[in-house]
């Protein structure tokens, strides 16, 4: 199957600067300096040249933060001597914010000592302008800042829409139908194994490590029973997705380890919490159906990343793999897409099943959207999976950090995910208990 290139894309940011209508201003401006004299000079000398111009005045930083957390801004223009929030904390501050590292920020001031230059320049200013400017000059250095970043936004939406899916590794499906019947074939497993080569020598390589077998395996179908089922299709599985994605650059061995222990925290909550959670469907022809989904979707929660990786040059897998917070808003401000809607867009394409799909989509989302309530998806498993995704990502996090408990951290992350707590029923003393457990199953499967 040839490689679909992205046709969708759902960012979910609005653009450092968004591309003008002809309804709206072409340069959304704001200009903060804490004498109304100053400003009023500022603004006449950006209308006498940009009459297309819509210029919003601050008088510190503090009432810029404000006008840039709620409104459209394609250029900042601020003095340096400001009550509150001084140019330079303002600045500094615009760098932190992910989605405002591209946005122009020119300081307009008095000072020219080589040393305030200096620092505003490492503050990662754009341009640094006397009071005494041309209104010529104050326009082109407007125009050109503004143009450019739109240029800059434009082409990495180009990237983005070039994004390569893989093809489907399409035994996953074939094998999840079979293995989801309440008596699954294993001679129709072995032979649709057996159908790929470089598939059956990984299936091999794990039969034969010491963790399995003392004796040597030299048949798939001895591998098979030296496996057993669940971790014969847990291998296929993991070996598939490997090569389906492991096309483009070196995948960190520590990212194959964060997705291996979000799918096997998964689907354990699945196994002995399920009906304490509520996490399980009352059906029980539906529960291995559920358990092997809910696996499958701790496994390829951050499948994404590896999108990422193979499109940007300076993607850093590990760095955004151990970010606790604001990973989203981040690979959004710099790459205008996320791994995210990446995995969600390429899991669809695959034609994985919807649950999949979503619960990934919103995985570091603060709920799942109403949205879904209308749209005929089962909400409950949806937002039963995505809950214990996040919480598995949280129990990796301190299992690899070897933190066992921490009632502070454990508040925190309760606070930030309120939603996904109480859709697991659970409260501080309860999360505590589910981290021991896990921890021990974790412990206990390192050891096996
Ligand atoms: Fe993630
Ligand atoms: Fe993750």
């Amino acid at each position: 199957m040839a490689e679909d290139a992205l046709q969708t894309e759902n960012v979910g940011v609005k653009d450092a600067a968004a591309i003008n209508d002809d309804q709206s201003p072409r340069y959304n401006l704001i200009i903060a300096d804490k004498s109304p004299s100053a400003r009023k000079v500022l603004i006449s000398k950006i209308m006498e040249v940009l009459q297309d111009a819509l210029v919003k005045e601050a008088s510190d930083g503090t009432q810029v933060q404000e006008l840039l957390t709620t409104g459209d801004c394609d250029l900042v223009i601020s003095d340096i001597e400001m009550p509150k929030l001084d140019g330079y904390k303002l600045l500094q501050w615009v760098r932190e914010q992910p989605r405002m590292k591209l946005l122009p920020f020119i300081v307009h001031t008095t000072f020219n000592e080589a040393s305030a230059v200096k620092k505003a320049i490492d503050l990662g200013v754009t341009d640094y302008i006397l009071k005494t400017v041309s209104p010529e000059t104050l326009a082109r250095k407007i125009q050109d800042n503004v143009e450019l970043v739109r240029e800059l936004v434009e082409k990495k939406k180009e990237l983005v829409k070039s994004i390569s899916i893989p093809p489907q590794p399409q035994i996953i499906m074939e094998l999840d139908t079979e293995i989801n019947k309440p008596d699954p074939d294993m001679k129709k497993i072995i032979d649709l194994v057996k159908k790929d080569i470089a598939l059956t020598t990984k299936v091999m390589k794990v039969a034969n490590s010491p963790f399995f077998s003392s004796t040597k395996v030299s048949t798939i179908d001895r591998a098979m029973a030296v496996l057993g089922l669940k971790e014969f299709h847990k291998t296929v599985v993991l070996s598939s997705i490997q090569n389906a994605l492991g096309g483009g650059k070196h995948v960190s061995d520590e990212f194959w380890k964060h997705s291996m222990l979000n799918a096997e925290i998964v689907r354990f909550i699945a196994e002995k919490k399920g009906s304490e959670y509520g996490f399980i469907s009352p059906q029980p022809a539906k529960i291995q159906e559920f358990e092997n989904q809910a696996y499958l979707t701790g496994l390829l929660h951050d499948c994404g990343m590896v999108l990422m990786l193979n499109k940007f040059d300076n993607y850093d897998i590990d760095k955004f793999l151990k970010m606790n917070k604001d990973i989203v808003e981040h690979e959004d401000g710099e790459y205008y897409t996320n791994h995210c809607s990446l995995a969600a867009i390429m899991l669809r394409q695959w034609g994985l099943p919807e649950l999949v799909c979503e619960a990934i989509r919103y995985h570091h989302g603060a709920e799942v959207p109403e949205v879904h309530l209308s749209e005929g998806l089962e909400t409950r498993p949806l937002k039963k999976l995505w809950s214990v995704i996040q919480l598995a990502d949280y129990m990796i996090s301190l299992y690899l950090a070897s933190v066992s408990c921490d009632l502070e951290s454990d508040n925190l992350w309760a606070q930030a995910h309120a939603s996904a707590m109480s859709e697991l029923n659970l409260e501080s003393g309860a999360l505590k208990t589910l981290k021991l457990t896990i921890t021990e199953f974790l412990l206990k499967r390192e050891k096996k």
